[in-house]
């Protein structure tokens, strides 16, 4: 498993991680039991994956609990990135005078004394634009040892700008894939300043498996999605499984893709089975060519660089 280094902490992470959000979600007709949960993220890290992404609020709190009792004896080996903003409650609530009470849930969930990182949880701006104390009480916690660094989870690069130009941050986590990519206009800036970059939604929520098409409907996040908003991504696969000359699945190229950007540091596809994890492993040794990222970097900016695609 290729690794890189995380943050400046001389810690190293694998270049494929597992985004936590599916852990132990039963909403809208999914399900994952606590049990099921544990099993698959021990064998992710037997696969050897170091990097868990996870949110306190990912299944009410069922992510980190899993997460706490499938590293419970190996939290050393691992690295693990939670949020502030949106707590188990459902409650979205960035006052900063709450981030040591989330920090203290987040601790004993994931049955740890540290966090390898924290982020603020898609922010408002007047937080990315350093007008309000959270990046003094983060400081405040790393100094004490319990935190490592800390970051922002942004989705549009206005947001990255705000937070390059104002914070003094470890690590983004940022929004990018073969239909996403406006983001990596910062990626030379963020390299340049050694920030870690975890990349979210790699396979544009399921899209770029092409396992999906426009009559698919969906009842959870993604049922934000417009009829419009369906036909333009089921129009887009067709074109990129031209493109690619694929009949198949295309997650070899998606998660290819991302990690072909020497500046990101993980990817973070989420997986609700054994299957899924083992095929993102398979995906993560993809080599694409420099002439193939070229021709996926054309087919974003000639057909969706101008409307870019609503996540
Ligand atoms: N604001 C934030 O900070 C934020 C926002 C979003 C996500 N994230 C993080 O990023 C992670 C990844 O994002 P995501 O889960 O939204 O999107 P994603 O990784 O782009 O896509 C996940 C979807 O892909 C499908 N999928 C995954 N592996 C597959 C496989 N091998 N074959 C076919 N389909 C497959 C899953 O389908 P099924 O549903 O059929 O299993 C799931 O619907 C999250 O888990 C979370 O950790 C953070």
């Amino acid at each position: 498993m290729e690794t890189k280094p995380y943050m400046k902490t001389g810690r190293s992470v694998s270049r494929l991680g597992v985004g936590g959000w599916p852990l132990g979600n039963t909403a809208h007709g999914h399900t994952m039991s606590i049990e099921e949960g544990v099993s698959l993220v021990r064998e992710a890290y037997r696969q050897g994956i170091t990097f868990f992404d996870t949110a306190p609020n990912y299944a009410d709190g069922r992510s980190e609990t899993i997460l706490g009792e499938a590293l419970k004896g190996i939290r050393n080996n691992v690295v693990i990135n939670t949020k502030f903003g949106h707590h188990p409650d459902g409650e979205i609530d960035f006052r900063e005078a709450l981030i040591r009470t989330s920090v203290e849930g987040s601790l004993k969930r994931l049955q740890t004394d540290y966090l390898d990182s924290i982020i603020l949880h898609n922010p408002p701006h007047d937080v990315l634009k350093n007008k309000t104390g959270h990046f003094n009480e983060f400081k405040a916690l790393k100094r004490e040892g319990i935190i490592n660094g800390f970051g922002v989870s942004v989705d549009t690069p206005d947001e990255l700008s705000m937070a390059l130009e104002n914070l003094n941050v470890d690590v983004v986590e940022i929004l990018f894939n073969i239909f996403s990519q406006q983001n990596r206009v910062h990626f030379d800036e963020l390299q340049r300043r050694g920030i870690s970059i975890i990349v979210k939604v790699p396979l544009d929520s399921g899209w770029l498996s092409g396992k999906y098409s426009k009559n698919d409907s969906f009842t959870d996040i993604r049922s934000r999605w417009s009829e419009s908003d369906l036909k333009r991504r089921h129009d887009l696969v067709e074109e990129l499984r031209k493109l690619l000359d694929e009949a198949g699945s295309l997650i070899p190229h998606a998660i290819g893709y991302v990690l072909s950007y020497d500046a990101v540091t993980t990817v973070i596809p989420g997986i609700r089975t054994v299957e899924q994890l083992k095929e993102h492993l398979h995906a993560s040794k993809t080599q694409i060519t420099p002439q193939r990222r070229k021709e996926m970097e054309d087919f974003y900016h000639q057909l969706i660089e101008n409307a870019p695609l609503p996540w």
